[in-house]
């Protein structure tokens, strides 16, 4: 896939071309797309306003923008088809979203009256009569806001059977609008219940991942901390055997053009000796992200270390290579080659009060510097597709993430824009995962005696499932964890995420993996050992499925009949140790203080 590393003075067209599947926005042959005509949009925008103005840019600052026919592509050209037989239309609309999309009024849909919730979010309706024919809906707004509406449409006449027919995008889908439907053609979510006004009429179900497809406003930004010329945002992941090689990523402003390591064993008094360092050069690219104004190119540099020994701490330095453009040295430890008693640290979303996030991480660190590496189980970022987000979450982990090994996990706001392009910009990591399946988002890797798969919820469970089994059958790892994002029990009322239910919990369950490490909820929440999605007595006749969350968004949590501890309103930390004698594993999820909030003993 293509990711964000362009040439200097790529354009912002290459930038969105990068983002935007080409066969979701090709060319019909009847009209202008959606895409280039924002394209072009954005490209006039660039030329007429200041840096600032586009950073500060309002939904009706940009609505001015648009031309007669920009505004006719946007309002009717994002959603088409055909009917047999005069319809309404009802649009079911984020109703956060205020006079957002410009073209609901101006095309003559009028509000019913009617709301709804689904989940957590309130829709309401508007609705517009059609003749038989073509219908064009607009694109869901300026702003990138909100979740995708949805449309309905009925026959006007009560004994007609409307058929719907030329769906463009051509992956969206129809279903008849009843309990238990998927509104949304990218999302496992279904709708529990139904307004008993909408019921069976036939559902378009949209994209949404196409809720950013005419986003103007927000889309330029500003990075707090922009790129140094000394390298900075230093971070040790691993990409291949944690035995013997060390991966160690970091960036520079884009003047920096190259990068190298020097390294050694810790001698006995912890003083770094350049004379006796070895060095090693990076792997430096570009990275270019047009629309963040104050900084849009750093050069990312990465570097994979082999051939080091087991279980031996190292000090390393980062730079240019110019004398002066060395960083304070700092630590690894690599894996041990033998059964070892060990900790680790997982964590949940991140994602939003990536300072307050910071301060748990830091305190995280300070209690347990024993712990050997870091498991995050996606949304590290909120805003995945924008640089400053990742600038701030590196900025707040200095001094955590250089001298230990953050493993990390894939959630959906990685996937901002379609694609996790950052997170592929940021992270090096393992290759082995199943076939079909994009590098370097579903992995695995042993410690110990424990066995790690790390598995990408927001893709086909089904193309995981067969690897997935391959993984756990050939390990003989005494400790077994998974870590996805998506949970398969949740702490919220409909969120659980079927596939992952249906496909992968049965393999959890045939090889007695232990512990289920998720995200997504922004709660915590311990289940009961389940085996067969049903709950056991010990945890060595079943998995328990943890959800946590490190930052400071939170959900609220209904309690399930498989909830063992559910707790809201609480960022964790969790600190698992790994005992080998009596083969015992101390987990304890830690607030923010230090305290423990929740804890158990899992004995072999
Ligand atoms: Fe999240
Ligand atoms: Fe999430």
């Amino acid at each position: 896939m293509k990711h964000l590393r362009l040439p200097v003075g790529a354009t912002l067209i290459l930038f969105l071309a990068a983002l935007c599947p080409p066969a979701l926005h090709a060319h019909d042959g009847v009209q202008a797309s959606v895409h280039d005509t924002v394209a072009a949009v954005i490209k006039r925008m660039q030329r007429d306003l200041s840096l600032d103005e586009l950073v500060g840019i309002t939904v009706p600052k940009a609505e001015a923008f648009l031309t007669s026919q920009e505004r006719e592509t946007l309002g009717a050209g994002h959603i088409r088809f055909r009917v047999n037989v005069p319809v309404v239309v009802t649009i079911l609309r984020d109703a956060t979203l205020g006079d957002e999309p410009f073209w609901l009024r101006e095309r003559g849909f009028t509000a019913t009256g009617l709301k709804t919730k689904f989940y957590t979010r309130e829709f309401d309706a508007w609705e517009k009569s059609f003749p038989a024919g073509r219908i064009g809906l607009g694109v869901h707004n300026l702003s990138g806001r909100g979740t995708h509406y949805l449309v309905l449409v009925k026959a006007q006449q009560g004994g007609d059977r409307v058929q719907v027919s030329e769906l463009y995008p051509g992956n969206l889908r129809t279903a008849a609008f009843v309990a238990g439907v998927k509104p949304f053609v990218d999302q496992e979510l279904q709708l529990s219940g139904i307004p008993a006004a909408l019921e069976n009429q036939l559902l378009i179900q949209t994209d949404t991942r196409r809720e950013e497809d005419a986003q103007l406003v927000s889309l330029f930004s500003k990075t707090q901390y922009p790129a140094p010329d000394r390298a900075d945002h230093v971070a040790l992941t691993w990409s291949d055997d944690p035995r013997t090689t060390q991966t160690i990523q970091w960036r520079t402003s884009a003047r920096i053009k190259s990068g190298v390591i020097r390294y050694q064993v810790k001698p006995a008094n912890s003083m770094f000796d350049a004379r006796s360092a070895r060095t090693k050069r990076a792997n430096t690219q570009a990275l270019s992200t047009p629309t963040l104004v104050n900084d849009p190119l750093n050069q990312r540099h990465t570097v994979v270390l082999t051939r080091l020994k087991p279980e031996t701490t190292y000090l390393y330095s980062v730079g240019d290579g110019s004398p002066e453009g060395w960083t304070a040295p700092a630590e690894f430890t690599t894996a041990p080659a033998r059964v070892v008693p060990f900790s680790f640290i997982y964590m949940g979303d991140a994602q939003n009060g990536l300072d307050r996030w910071g301060v748990l991480l830091q305190n995280a660190f300070r209690a347990r510097p024993d712990a050997a590496f870091y498991l995050m189980a996606g949304d590290l970022v909120n805003r995945g597709a924008e640089r400053w987000d990742w600038d701030s979450f590196f900025e707040h982990s200095k001094g955590v993430f250089d001298r230990r090994q953050l493993v990390p996990v894939l959630g959906n706001h990685e996937y901002q824009g379609g694609e996790p392009a950052l997170y592929h910009a940021h992270f090096t990591l393992p290759r082995n995962g199943p076939k079909g399946v994009p590098l370097q988002r579903a992995y695995s890797f042993e410690y110990s005696n424990a066995k790690f798969v790390i598995l990408d919820s927001n893709l086909d469970a089904a193309k995981q499932t067969a690897w997935l089994e391959r993984e756990l059958a050939s390990t003989k790892a005494v400790w077994k964890f998974v870590s996805y994002h998506h949970p398969a029990y949740s702490s919220s009322a409909n969120r659980t995420n079927l596939g992952v239910r249906n496909l992968w919990t049965p393999i959890f369950d045939k090889y007695r993996v232990d512990l289920a490490l998720q995200g997504h909820d922004h709660a915590y929440l311990r289940t009961y050992p389940m085996r067969a999605q049903q709950r056991v007595a010990n945890a060595s006749d079943g998995t328990i499925y943890i959800i946590s969350v490190s930052g400071t968004k939170y959900y609220d949590q209904p309690k399930h009949d498989y909830t063992e501890v559910g707790l809201t309103k609480l960022s964790t930390y969790q600190v698992l140790d790994i005992q080998i004698n009596g083969n015992r594993l101390v987990y304890r999820a830690h607030d923010v203080e230090g305290q423990v909030r929740d804890e158990f003993v899992i004995e072999k």
